[in-house]
């Protein structure tokens, strides 16, 4: 078995020889698959002639050809994880490999593999290789047809990528289907699933009237689960071309949700498959976050149709491009179909609880790592730490995914909807159907808009959460306000320097009454620069805070005003121990929801810090009033969203409140959390939920002991 090796992004090498076309037939047997795959290879440089590297694993090699010629043994070489062709003719030619397989028994669920009496493949990031010699990257994009051949009645459903060009019966009882995606992709979307399975059918008119017929397959007793899946998809078809003029492009589009699917969904072109426990719900035993988990994943693997498939990644160290994008835009889809404020409380919540430990620990990288070790099977890696991307071991999908997402909103920050919007218009035209890089995307945004975005690109590079502290002052002579930050980027032992990051922070001011002053100028940088335009006066700013420390001054501010700073990204922990008192009136006033959220947590945190040490005392638990009324304030508050009144009375949990001990002492922590609860809260009475929300909820609310009436 090969050693475990680490591959540098800086490395990275254009390939040799490109794909073209690539014509696949499976013949599918119970004991052995044959397959056949017919390629149009063409060299990178013109008459080239150097050797053409395949990657293949657990293959049995039955014959190669070129140009029709069958190859003999001294004109390739065969070693365990690749094949090589010694010396192909220069210019374009055609190869041909048959291969045999044994998907019955591959329990690694990587390449083509048989459960449950069903085929199903698995290719992302690297299980193509498992199926059949082939340049297995992703920025080998090729367009592709599929024959698969069958017993019919034990698998009489045949399903690849693409749309269906012919069916039609067989000798001996089997028949054959074959389909062509007319797209180029690499091969890590390729997909294909045969069994035993029933489908809810229904279709979707795109903006520009193509009918594309929608199929979501699963074992017969599973089809009644799936309604809550087919609505999430029509909503997220319908969304990508309201929010992002993205239209879906093929006839059909199939989903699989079965049993035994090793990772929970994958974006396969147009036939994603899912493992059944990500799609199914039904209304007896599925909580509102259940239906909301559907409708997120649904659109996430949906919209890769765009983000992810059309346009794909150079390797695999851009993972980010694609996942970062498609997290921010299932987070954006959920926030339009339900509330906003609510779903990012609970992604900004995720991300301190999980994302920001493990960005502090010995398994930091940035959204993009500089390198990572590669094994030759995920069994080999599974005695380390193995996270959701299987043979890419070391990456974290919290760092890619969802730290990703953040990068990606700060453009939108930075840029408003319709320069974001712009932003990706331009990816799209420069970069459909192609494989690109982060940089790609980065220049994308940055020249659509013709912007300056100081030293962003650190954020691909750089692990670790910056550390920001905000101190605030009021001159009332001058009638100046101030606003100081300072940052720092913790140190780690592969990288003890860090640079200062990329924060832009949208900042407005409220007045005593808790109402947004119009903002004049700002003096930053030995600049002054107006906020307002001659027409419109301004209420709010962006302020990009890029250096270790840095200042902004704000001119005619005629009273001393309460900041409301709402960051750019969820990526920073701030520190502002000159505003405590700043917190108490946003809980009570901000007109940002998520900020008046954020405000309590905040109070929360401290003051929960504080109890802790009265706890370790053996003291009473009292909680400051004046927080009791800010939440109740929430809770009385009935133009708020409902699910705010309960994100706003969770209280601190114990990793966040173990995080900001010296010592953590979890036993403590878990021990204090319920204590604070029971002295501070009851459990709710079902007639109050019944009052709220006009039936029951399904979820478990925490509520303060305060009257609601
Ligand atoms: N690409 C999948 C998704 O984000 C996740 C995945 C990664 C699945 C690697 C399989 C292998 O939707
Ligand atoms: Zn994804």
């Amino acid at each position: 078995m090969d050693a475990p090796k680490e591959i540098f992004l800086k490395d990275y090498k254009l390939p040799d020889y490109y794909f073209d076309s690539v014509d696949l037939t499976f013949l599918l047997g119970d004991e052995k698959t044959i397959v056949s795959s017919k390629i149009t290879v063409f060299p990178r440089v013109e008459g080239s002639s150097s050797p053409l590297v395949l990657d293949g694993a657990d293959l049995k090699l039955l014959s190669v050809k070129v140009n029709g010629e069958e190859l003999k043994n001294g004109d390739y070489h065969l070693e365990s994880r690749h094949l090589t062709i010694l010396s192909p003719p220069s210019g374009k030619f055609t190869l041909e490999i048959v291969t045999e397989i044994y998907p019955q028994k591959n329990t690694s669920l990587e390449g083509l593999y048989k459960s449950s009496g069903n085929f199903c493949t698995q290719c992302e990031a690297e299980g193509f290789r498992k199926i059949t010699y082939y340049q297995d990257r992703p920025d080998i994009m090729a367009k592709y047809t599929v024959r698969i051949e069958a017993d019919k009645s034990l698998y009489p459903v045949l399903l690849s990528n693409g749309n269906l060009l012919e069916q039609g019966d067989l000798e001996g009882g089997k028949h054959y289907v074959l389909w062509e995606d007319p797209f180029k992709k690499p091969c890590y979307l390729f997909a294909l699933v045969a069994g035993q399975l029933e489908s809810r059918d229904d279709m979707f008119v795109t903006r520009s009237g193509r009918n594309v017929s929608l199929r979501i397959w699963t074992p017969a007793q599973d089809v009644p689960k799936t309604a809550h899946a087919m609505y999430s998809l029509k909503a997220a078809m319908k969304w990508d071309e309201d929010v992002f003029g993205l239209e879906y492009d093929l006839d059909l589009f199939n989903i699989v949700a079965v049993p035994d699917f090793n990772m929970g969904a994958t974006e396969n072109k147009s036939l994603n498959i899912f493992n059944s426990k990500r799609v199914l719900a039904s209304p007896e035993t599925a909580s509102d976050a259940d239906y909301a988990a559907i409708l997120g994943v649904i659109g996430h693997e949906y919209f890769h149709n765009w983000t992810g498939n059309r346009v794909t990644c150079r390797d695999w160290f851009q993972l980010s491009l694609k996942e970062g994008l498609t997290v921010f835009r299932d987070q954006e889809f959920s926030s339009d179909m339900g509330s906003r404020t609510v779903k990012r409380i609970s992604d900004v919540s995720k991300l301190r609880i999980s994302q920001f430990p493990q960005d502090a620990g010995p398994m930091a990288h940035p959204v993009r790592p500089h390198s990572y070790i590669k094994f030759s099977s995920f069994h080999e890696a599974s005695y380390l730490i193995v996270h959701l991307l299987g043979f890419l071991s070391c990456f974290s999908s919290l760092q890619v995914y969802e730290k990703g997402a953040e990068v990606v909103r700060m453009y939108k920050t930075l840029l408003g909807s319709q320069g974001f919007r712009k932003g990706m218009d331009l990816y799209f035209k420069r970069h459909d159907g192609q494989a690109v890089t982060c940089e790609d995307f980065f220049a994308a945004m940055r020249d659509a808009n013709d912007a300056d975005f100081a030293n962003f690109l650190q954020w691909y590079s750089q692990a670790g959460t910056p550390l920001v502290k905000v101190t605030s002052s009021y001159d009332a002579e001058a009638h100046t306000f101030t606003l100081k930050f300072s940052q720092e980027v913790p140190p780690m032992p592969e990288q003890p320097v860090k640079e200062p990051m990329f924060i832009p922070v949208v900042l407005g001011l409220l007045d005593t009454s808790g109402k947004d002053m119009p903002l004049s100028s700002v003096y930053h940088d030995g600049a002054l620069k107006s906020i307002a335009s001659e027409s419109q006066p301004a209420y709010s700013t962006i302020l990009r805070v890029t250096k270790k420390e840095e200042e902004f001054v704000f001119s005619d501010i005629l009273e001393r005003p309460v900041p409301s700073l709402s960051w750019g990204l969820a990526l920073q922990s701030v520190l502002n121990r000159s505003l405590d008192g700043d917190l108490f009136f946003l809980l009570a006033h901000d007109s940002d929801e998520f900020n008046r959220w954020e405000a309590g947590q905040v109070l929360a945190r401290k003051l929960m810090l504080s109890l802790v040490a009265d706890f370790q005392l053996g003291k009473p638990l009292v909680p400051n009033p004046k927080f009791v009324q800010g939440l109740s304030s929430i809770l009385s508050d009935s133009n708020l969203d409902k699910g705010i009144y309960c994100k706003g009375n969770n209280t601190t949990s114990e990793v966040e409140i173990m995080d900001m001990m010296e010592v953590a002492d979890p036993d403590l922590c878990s021990c204090f959390v319920r204590s604070f609860i029971e002295a501070t809260c009851i459990r709710t009475e079902s007639e109050f939920l019944r009052r709220q929300y006009g039936r029951s909820p399904r979820f478990t609310l925490f509520v303060l002991n305060v009257s609601t009436s």
